[in-house]
């Protein structure tokens, strides 16, 4: 039998081999700082890819509060456990990364850990930016210690406890954060790999598309399954897609590159950025990035091809609709007076819309971002003849919106009725002005009379 004094042993020694691999997990050295580079030292070439890199990974809709100096930072990201304030990435020496080696801005890319070894949320996607080459991050990196540094101290997150503990984010790397999630298919052809290297790394494409579980991890077995993000939803973009009209690696090229395609409409709210982004980079990478999302969406079946061809020889040619057989005369008129005329009347753009039953929004599994396009409208890009809809907020109420959309939802989809219009309605208004897609700064504020 072993003595009281022995099982006292036996425990210390257990305790002391777990805290030591607590630690192991927990503990990351500090790089040591360097002498913040001059900016002459960096190739140009490479920081012009640097740049287009940059604009793959969307790092500036993170980094760049509207009207502040690019890449300071204070960005409130929301989450579902509180809001987390992206860093300053300038290379300010005090307040950014101005003292930060490659090395340790590789790591953070990398493994989501700072230069003084502290565990960083994973608000910032490292859970792909993992994949990004070690060249790539050399590029990502030239390009931000040539940009202007701005003095502006980091902001204090609001996360509750115990959210609020870093070494908790050990613990969550130690249960999702792989490496090494994209690998080179052979099979596969150059455009294909880049692609995927793209889409699974820098562009975070999964971030937005692909649903999470309660800890905030993307559900690696159902990639790109669509999910709910930033009071907007981002569609399935798998072979579950809602969209009508299935997509295909053209489609999705024009789509990414210019924001909009006449058999699928057009990209709003946080997806607007991604393709503005997307407007500014070699064509070839966005290529790459359609032709392996093509390969996600796999080939449709040849029911919903059939389904997608018949409603592409109706569109523009529909017959102005009786009212339905549900009896919403109220949508019915609404939609006659106020959206056919430039959704139903092949009407050009920049106002004239799509025929609303090639839009993905009214096939969706829920309202919202129908809700959000007819509160809002669409705003113009400012000097190009973008697309215009007029935002319908101020003149109709939340229950002629509901009734407008359930009318649309029966009329231009082949999908069960949604639920809770008039709730998903309310919401949608009542974050509005936060759900808009470019506010130009003058209008941020409404002033409500
Ligand atoms: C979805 C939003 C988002 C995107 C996109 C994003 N970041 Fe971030 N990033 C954050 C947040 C939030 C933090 C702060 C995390 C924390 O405090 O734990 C951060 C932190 C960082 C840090 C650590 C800085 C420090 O001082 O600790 C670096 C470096 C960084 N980001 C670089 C980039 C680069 C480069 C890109 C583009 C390739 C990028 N980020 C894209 C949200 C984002
Ligand atoms: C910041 C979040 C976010 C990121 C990152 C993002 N998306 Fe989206 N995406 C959305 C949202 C939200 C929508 C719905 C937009 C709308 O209603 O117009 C959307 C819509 C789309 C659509 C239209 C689908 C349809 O049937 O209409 C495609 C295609 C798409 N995204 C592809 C991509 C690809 C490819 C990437 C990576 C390069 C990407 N998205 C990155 C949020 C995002
Ligand atoms: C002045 C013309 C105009 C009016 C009026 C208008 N729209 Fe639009 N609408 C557009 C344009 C332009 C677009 C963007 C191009 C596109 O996607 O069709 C658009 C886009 C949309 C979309 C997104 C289509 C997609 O998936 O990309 C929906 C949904 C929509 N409108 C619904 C409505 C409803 C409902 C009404 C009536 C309350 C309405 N629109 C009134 C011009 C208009």
């Amino acid at each position: 039998m072993a003595s009281p004094r022995m099982i006292g042993n036996i425990i210390a020694i257990a305790a002391i081999a777990v805290a030591i691999a607590a630690i192991a997990v927990v503990w990351r050295p500090a790089i040591a700082t360097i002498d913040p580079p001059a900016p002459q030292s960096f190739d140009s070439a490479l920081v012009k890819r640097g740049r287009d890199l940059a604009a793959i990974g969307n790092c500036s809709s993170c980094h760049t509060l509207r009207g502040e100096k690019d890449f300071a930072g204070g960005v409130a990201v929301p989450t579902p456990f509180g809001t987390v304030y992206s860093s300053n990435i300038t290379p300010d020496p005090e307040t950014g990364i101005g003292r930060w080696s490659e090395a340790a801005f590789r790591r953070a890319m990398q493994s989501g850990i700072d230069r003084d070894g502290r565990h960083l949320y994973p608000t910032f996607p490292y859970d792909h930016f993992t994949n990004v080459s070690d060249q790539d991050n050399r590029a990502l990196y030239a390009y931000l210690m040539t940009r202007q540094p701005a003095h502006a101290p980091a902001r204090e997150n609001q996360l509750s406890f115990p959210f609020n503990q870093r070494v908790l984010v050990a613990g969550w790397k130690l249960l999702f954060l792989r490496h090494g999630t994209y690998q080179v298919d052979p099979e596969q052809s150059a455009e294909w790999n880049h692609g995927a290297y793209l889409v699974e790394g820098l562009a975070h494409c999964g971030s937005c598309h692909t649903p999470r579980n309660a800890l905030g991890a993307e559900k690696a077995r159902v990639p790109f399954a669509g999910a709910d993000v930033d009071n907007w939803h981002a569609y399935a973009i798998n072979n579950q897609s809602p969209a009508p009209v299935p997509w295909n690696a053209e489609a999705l090229f024009e789509y990414l590159r210019r924001g909009w395609h006449s058999e699928h409409g057009v990209a709003r709210g946080p997806m607007a950025e991604v393709v503005r982004n997307l407007s500014e980079v070699p064509a070839s990478d966005v290529r790459a990035i359609a032709t392996y999302m093509a390969d996600m969406f796999g080939a449709p079946t040849a029911e919903r091809k059939r389904r997608g061809d018949e409603l592409l020889a109706q569109a523009g040619s529909r017959s102005p609709q009786a009212p339905p057989a549900n009896g919403n005369a109220a949508g019915a008129s609404l939609y006659a007076a106020t959206c056919a005329p430039c959704h139903a009347a092949g009407r050009a753009p920049p106002y004239g819309g799509i025929d609303l039953a090639l839009s993905t929004a009214l096939s969706a599994p829920d309202a919202r971002n129908a809700a959000n396009i007819v509160l809002s409208g669409i705003r113009p890009e400012q000097g190009e003849a973008s697309p215009i809809m007029p935002g319908f907020a101020d003149s109709m109420s939340d229950d002629q919106i509901a009734a407008l959309l359930n009318y649309l939802r029966a009329q231009f989809s082949h999908r069960p009725p949604w639920t809770d219009v008039t709730g998903t309605v309310r919401d949608a208004r009542r974050t509005q002005t936060v759900s808009l897609p470019n506010p130009p700064a003058d209008t941020t504020q409404r002033d409500k009379p």
